[in-house]
């Protein structure tokens, strides 16, 4: 039997209290991501032992509001990894333009970038208008800033930078006005957008969605969890659907890759294939 040190014990325990009193399940996710948030929300907090710390967060709210943001990581940027985008634009555009309507879905959207940039881009490719685009996270401080759009202006020039190498047809600064030390991206690019939150670990399929995009969220997760959203994401798209999960996943090793082909290996977009 592997021996577990009294940390990762009582981490355990933590995890199992907020799951009954919350229902947030963070029971799959991978220990030494979760231990290493749990010792920094504690150094932070001058909590001096991780049972101290449970019993705050059982008690009360605020402090598991508090723990949730060490425990999940919110960062991203928009047109991330900008070739994604490059070749969502190239080669899985052509196809969804051939649909009359379409759902897309960006599973652990963060605070928004990655549905901003897609909204770009299904802009630029006269699909904004056709499209809803559900934007999940369970986050909900994330969830918020999504929901306003507006980043520090620093991050500008990088957000630019990606956008071109994504292949931008127009310029980054035509979707945002700056103000206050910020940018404040055009409202119209969330007209078609449902916030919601939606739990990998917890929640259901919730609609029949043409394209998933879900990048640097299962990394957080053990291989059962992970299991599990590829099952929710296979069950989740439509005939012939596509999921984005980014060149550092793959779904080679989990139970539905059978039902899936490879469309762009390198950036690990799959599709779903025909039923036998
Ligand atoms: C590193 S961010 C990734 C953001 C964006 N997808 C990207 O690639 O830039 C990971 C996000 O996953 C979210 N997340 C973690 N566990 C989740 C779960 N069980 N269900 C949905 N989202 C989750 C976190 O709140 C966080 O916002």
């Amino acid at each position: 039997m592997v021996e577990l040190e009294t940390i990762d014990i009582e981490i355990r325990l933590l995890l199992e209290g907020i799951f009954i009193r919350y229902g947030a399940d963070f029971r799959d996710y991978s220990p030494a991501s979760v231990r290493r948030r749990v010792v920094l929300a504690m150094e932070k907090g001058g909590i001096p032992s991780v049972s101290q710390l449970q019993e705050r967060v059982l008690a009360r709210p605020e402090a598991f509001d508090s723990l949730l943001q060490f425990l999940l990581v919110p960062t991203s940027e928009m047109f991330r990894d900008p070739s994604y985008f490059r070749t969502i634009r190239e080669t899985v555009v052509p196809l969804l333009k051939t649909y009359p309507s379409l759902k897309i879905w960006v599973a652990g959207c963060s605070n928004g970038e990655e549905l901003y940039s897609l909204a770009i881009l299904l802009r630029e490719e006269g699909l904004l208008e056709k499209t809803i685009l559900y934007a999940t996270d369970i986050n909900p401080k994330a969830l918020e800033r999504a929901k306003n759009g507006i980043y520090p202006i620093d991050l500008a020039p990088k957000f630019t930078d990606n956008y071109q190498k994504a292949g931008g047809r127009a310029a980054f600064s035509d979707y945002y006005r700056a103000g206050y030390g910020s940018i404040i991206l055009d409202a119209s690019l969330r007209t078609n957008v449902v916030f919601a939150d939606h739990s990998l670990a917890t929640d259901n399929v919730f609609a029949e969605i043409q394209f998933i995009s879900c990048r640097n969220v299962l990394i957080y997760f053990n291989r059962k969890l992970q299991d599990r959203s590829f099952r929710l994401f296979a069950d989740s798209l439509g005939f012939r659907g596509f999921l984005g999960i980014g060149s550092k996943e793959t779904l080679r090793f989990s139970n539905v890759y059978p039902e899936f082909e490879e469309f762009a290996a390198v950036e690990r977009i799959y599709r779903k294939r025909r039923a036998v």
